[in-house]
């Protein structure tokens, strides 16, 4: 982890030193700023803020959590809208408040590939960010910056990873977790037939999230990512998906239907796998790199043969344009996202930080068992999703990616058929250039 974190950050290192007295005039030029809008804990006395994003459960940690202290140090009540289903149905919420000009909510919780389609419905904060807010992982910045304004602020990063039962594993004779897709498919075979005909018939060797829904485009992109097949639309404007390396990785995840996953999980988002996992019915589950119970093994995804990849998803805080309360929302914003409470929900709820000073903190390397492996992955092994150079045609690039590569497990379209029509989709979607994925 730390090691992809340094490559990550040291371009900011390198620009520390330059950036310094800059950043002391921009410090002096917004204790003015904030003093002259009156930024005192009283001016804010009597606002109360909505938010919209956190699920009942997680909405009530972030109260334990955050909210509570920040309503007793700055006098602003937060109210939480609770949300929940998935992050295109989220999207979906957001957009049409967003569309209507809604002055509530103030602040969203919105998922790392939405910036590009939400962008000119946020408000820029960086008139509002403070040196903290510039101390994330530049990567996640770069993201959260759409025409010049910066959109958004990096709450925490959600790493695709591979979770396993250590009982299971140890009870059929194996000392690790898979290191490749082959390897996974003949462990999970075999703890398979072990447990059926042990009497669980409901048992399967790998869930994952296999719906029409983006997390399908997060599952299959590490599928065909670690075949050498590319990220969709490369960083460079390609449209890269239609070529043999992802024609391979698909099928391969084809053969695994009805064999080791169940044909259930084209219907699976991350709810059902983990409940499967979690009631004792699968060996190997692939997951975020939050949120599973302490106790079952957490790897990286097994590698293809072009090597490993897991998406980087996450969650970033925005303001809503159409805030009356901009200065207010822009604060919790900065609260939350800074290191105090990144710091606190690290180690509390497992959320990995977007701040990389924090990974040096060796009580947060102890919280993620899995952290050590992290540490190893390549900067290669992390895939983002195309968002950022899809920018406000995003929502629509994936949509026609996870409906593609359902269609080809579903078993309707043969999977070259499939991507090349996915390609000339993508072509007239973007208006980019189709070719072939890097070397
Ligand atoms: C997780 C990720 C998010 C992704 C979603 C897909 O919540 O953090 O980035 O879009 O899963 O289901």
């Amino acid at each position: 982890m730390r090691c992809y974190m340094m490559a990550l950050f040291s371009q900011r290192i390198r620009m520390d030193a330059a950036c310094f007295a800059r950043g002391a005039l921009r410090a002096c030029l917004c204790l003015a700023l904030l003093v002259s809008a009156g930024c005192g804990p009283s001016a804010s006395h009597g606002v109360t803020l909505t938010v919209l994003g956190f699920n009942p459960d997680s909405g009530q940690a972030l109260r334990t959590d955050a909210l509570d202290e920040f309503t007793r140090t700055t006098g602003i009540a937060v109210d939480l809208i609770p949300t929940g289903g998935t992050s295109a149905e989220q999207l979906s919420q957001t957009l049409r408040l967003l569309n209507q000009h809604a002055s509530t909510p103030d602040v969203y919780l919105i998922d790392v590939v939405w910036p590009g389609t939400l962008g000119e419905h946020l408000l820029d904060l960086t008139r509002y960010a403070d040196q903290e807010a510039h101390s994330h992982i530049p990567a996640l910045l770069a993201n959260d910056t759409v025409k010049g304004r910066l959109v958004g602020l990096p709450f925490y990063v959600n790493i695709g990873m591979l979770y396993y039962r250590t009982d299971l594993l140890a009870k059929y004779g194996f000392a690790h977790p898979p290191a490749t897709w082959d390897e996974l498919e003949s462990m999970a075979r075999k703890i398979q037939r072990g447990e059926r005909a042990a009497g669980n018939r409901a048992f399967w060797g790998y869930v994952w999230q296999g719906a029409a829904y983006e997390g399908l485009t997060c599952n299959a992109l590490e599928w065909q990512a670690s075949f050498g097949g590319g990220r969709i639309i490369e960083p460079d404007g390609t449209v890269s998906v239609n070529n043999p390396h992802t024609i391979r990785a698909l099928r391969m995840a084809v053969r695994w239907l009805g064999a080791i996953s169940p044909p259930s999980v084209l219907s699976y988002t991350e709810s059902d796998s983990l409940n499967a996992f979690r009631a004792g019915n699968a060996a190997f589950l692939r997951y975020w790199s939050a949120g599973v119970d302490a106790g079952s093994g957490g790897a990286l995804l097994p590698a293809g043969p072009h090597g490993r990849a897991q998406t980087m998803g996450g969650f970033h805080l925005a303001v809503s344009r159409y805030s009356v309360n901009p200065r207010e929302s822009a604060r919790l914003v900065m609260y939350l996202t800074g290191r105090t409470v990144q710091s606190r929900r690290a180690l509390t709820r497992g959320r990995l930080p977007t701040i990389p000073q924090l990974y040096q903190d060796p009580a947060l390397a102890r919280t993620f068992p899995y952290a050590a492996a992290l540490e190893t992955a390549g900067a290669a092994a992390w895939v983002a999703r195309p968002s950022t150079i899809a920018q406000s045609h995003y929502a629509a690039v994936s949509q026609a990616y996870y409906h593609t590569v359902h269609q080809v497990l579903s078993n309707e379209t043969s999977a070259p058929e499939a991507l090349a029509a996915l390609e000339r989709k993508l072509v007239e979607l973007t208006g980019l250039h189709p070719g072939a994925p890097p070397e």
